[in-house]
């Protein structure tokens, strides 16, 4: 967010309105349907996310060849994380305010085998939609019992399970009126440090996706609907929580050097 207030610092002009950001988001829409060619990924410099312009890697990536400890570590067991990480509403003495939820799904490789025993982590905001981070000043209040953070290890069917509150949804200073929709944040390591996805899930029929300009990167309709859970009924629980479904595949296979090096072993 921070990065925005820069961009936007940098500029004489006034903040957009929802209705310019909208005419652009439906622009480049347009020339994405007439192009006929299919995108899974963000885009990285998408002019409606103001900040994405400057911001944005203008070069290749790098390849450098990892230091060999960082090919076999970390290694997350089961003795490092507790089980209360996973439940993000007993990590202080009271109850946090908010919508009691469950979030669960597998991990997956792209050829849809479970990835397992892999470290998932989440951050978000409370039912406010305010971060405990001191560059979140949104004028919302502070759940002193909830911080929103939580981690856990996927099981051998590379299934997780979180307990937390439904994130609100929160203002950002991209243009006038910008709201982010209610979203979790997830990291999922591989099975070393070089191997990290960072992405977020949203819920189902919430009307601020059209409007949000980090959720239109992903220009294809199809690609970012692979972002939304599911509510699942089987995962609400009575009298207690409802429950949202949301697998996350990862693409391709993790390769040994040793496959690369010699493929037709
Ligand atoms: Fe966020």
């Amino acid at each position: 967010m921070q990065q925005a207030l820069s961009s936007q610092a940098l500029s004489s002009q006034a903040p957009s309105s929802q209705a310019e950001i909208d005419a652009e988001i439906a622009e480049i829409k347009n020339d994405y349907e007439r192009a006929g060619a299919e995108e899974n990924q963000p885009r990285l410099d998408y002019a409606p996310y103001r900040s994405s312009l400057l911001r944005h890697p203008t070069k290749d990536l790098h390849h450098a060849d990892p230091e060999s400890i960082e090919l076999f570590a970390p290694v997350f067991g089961h003795r490092d994380l507790g089980l209360p990480e996973s439940d993000l509403t007993i990590q202080h003495t009271g109850e946090p305010v908010g919508e009691r939820i469950a979030i669960t799904g597998r991990v997956l490789d792209g050829d849809g085998r479970p990835v397992r025993h892999q470290l998932v982590e989440i951050w978000q905001a409370n039912a406010a939609g305010r971060y405990i981070h001191k560059r979140d000043q949104h004028r919302a209040p502070i759940d002193p019992n909830f911080t929103g953070v939580g981690r856990t290890l996927t099981d051998g069917d590379g299934t997780y399970t979180f307990s937390t509150i439904k994130p609100g949804p929160y203002p950002w200073r991209n243009h006038y009126n910008a709201w982010r929709p209610a979203h979790v944040h997830f990291s999922l390591f591989g099975t070393e440090f070089t191997q990290r996805m960072i992405t977020q899930m949203y819920f189902p029929g919430d009307p601020l996706f059209a409007l949000d300009p980090i959720c239109q990167a992903i220009v294809d309709p199809k690609e970012r609907e692979r972002l939304v859970a599911t509510y699942d009924h089987d995962v609400t629980q009575h009298e207690w929580s409802t429950g949202y479904r949301w697998d996350i595949v990862l693409t391709g296979t993790h390769r040994t050097p040793m496959e690369e090096e010699d493929p037709g072993a």
